[in-house]
């Protein structure tokens, strides 16, 4: 798979999303290490995770502990495989997504990480979404000093505005390696972070970047004119709006979720498709 770099580290075009692996609704585990290990035979060397990738009070990080025993348990060679972790999102366990963004929170559920996906380091430790009770000076101040400390060795945010992206890049002293935005032909309004990202280097991550879990697979029939382009090109919709996306910029880098070998498999073959200008001009006035 041809690759793109998220802070100097080669990765190939297309990530995998675990999400799907691990909240409601989630395969047993001999599927999801099915579909992690397809994404591996398929070129994938980017895996996006996040602590809070569970389901009760007594499953935080089943995401990571997943990842890191599939990656283990894989034959081939992994030495070029980047793990994504996050932290600062909660869930208790009822279905609601909580916020902690307490710099001591931050550091303590970077080392829990650690512990789940038995590394020294983290590959990329990102800031999961900014708490509105914490200044975001802190919680970027805490990515710093993880990463001064070597517990981290690339730094990244999500659910960032353009200031916020500004902000964190001076805080990390130029050392911002990724942003992850939701950014689908849905939810288009992450634009202006990808434009900031192209323009500073920094990898852009678009996630839920086919709709989300539960409306991925309608797609086609939600655009038109994905489907019309999937039908002209023998290829599904999903493959086409990863490949519009992979062209809206050098630095993104989509993470399609999957909880099926197909799926990612499908996805992964985005990195092969390059859209027409007049394709891309139709998809993006669709
Ligand atoms: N930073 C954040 O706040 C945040 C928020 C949400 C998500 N994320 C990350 O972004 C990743 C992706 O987002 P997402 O999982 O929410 O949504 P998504 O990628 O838009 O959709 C995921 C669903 O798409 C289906 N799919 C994937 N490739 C397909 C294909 N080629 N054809 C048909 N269906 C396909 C999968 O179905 P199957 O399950 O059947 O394989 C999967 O359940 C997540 O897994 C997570 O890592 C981050």
């Amino acid at each position: 798979m041809r690759t793109r770099s998220i802070g100097g580290v080669a990765v190939g075009e297309i990530g995998l999303g675990g999400m799907p692996m691990s909240i409601e609704g989630r395969p047993d585990e001999q599927r999801s290490v099915r579909t992690i290990h397809a994404a591996l035979d398929a070129g994938v060397t980017l895996i996006d995770t996040a602590d809070a990738y569970h389901l009760t009070a007594n499953d935080v990080g089943h995401n990571e502990t997943l990842i890191a025993r599939a990656v283990a348990s894989y034959g081939g060679d992994t030495s070029e495989v980047l793990i994504a972790t996050k932290g600062g999102h909660l869930r208790p366990g009822d279905g609601s997504w909580t916020i902690d963004g307490r710099p001591e929170y931050l550091k303590e559920a970077c080392d829990a990480s650690l512990k789940r996906l038995g590394v020294e380091a983290i590959g990329l430790y990102q800031h999961h979404r900014p708490d509105p009770a914490v200044p975001y000076a802190d919680s970027i101040g805490a990515i710093r000093d993880l990463l001064d400390a070597g517990k981290i060795r690339l730094a990244g945010i999500s659910n960032a505005n353009p200031d916020q992206i500004r902000q964190a890049h001076e805080i990390l002293g130029g050392r911002l390696a990724s942003v992850q935005n939701q950014l689908s032909p849905a939810f288009r309004s992450s634009e202006p972070e990808l434009d900031l990202c192209t323009e500073l280097g920094v990898a852009f991550l678009p996630y839920s970047p086919l709709g989300g879990i539960a409306r991925a697979g309608e797609l086609g029939g939600r655009f038109g004119e994905f489907a019309r382009v999937a039908g002209e090109r023998g290829v599904s919709p999903q493959r086409v709006c990863l490949a519009w996306l992979l062209a809206k910029g050098p630095t993104v880098v989509p993470i399609p979720g999957a909880s099926r070998p197909e799926t990612i498999v499908d996805s992964a073959g985005a990195a092969d498709l390059t859209l027409t200008a007049d394709e891309l001009a139709a998809l993006d006035a669709a």
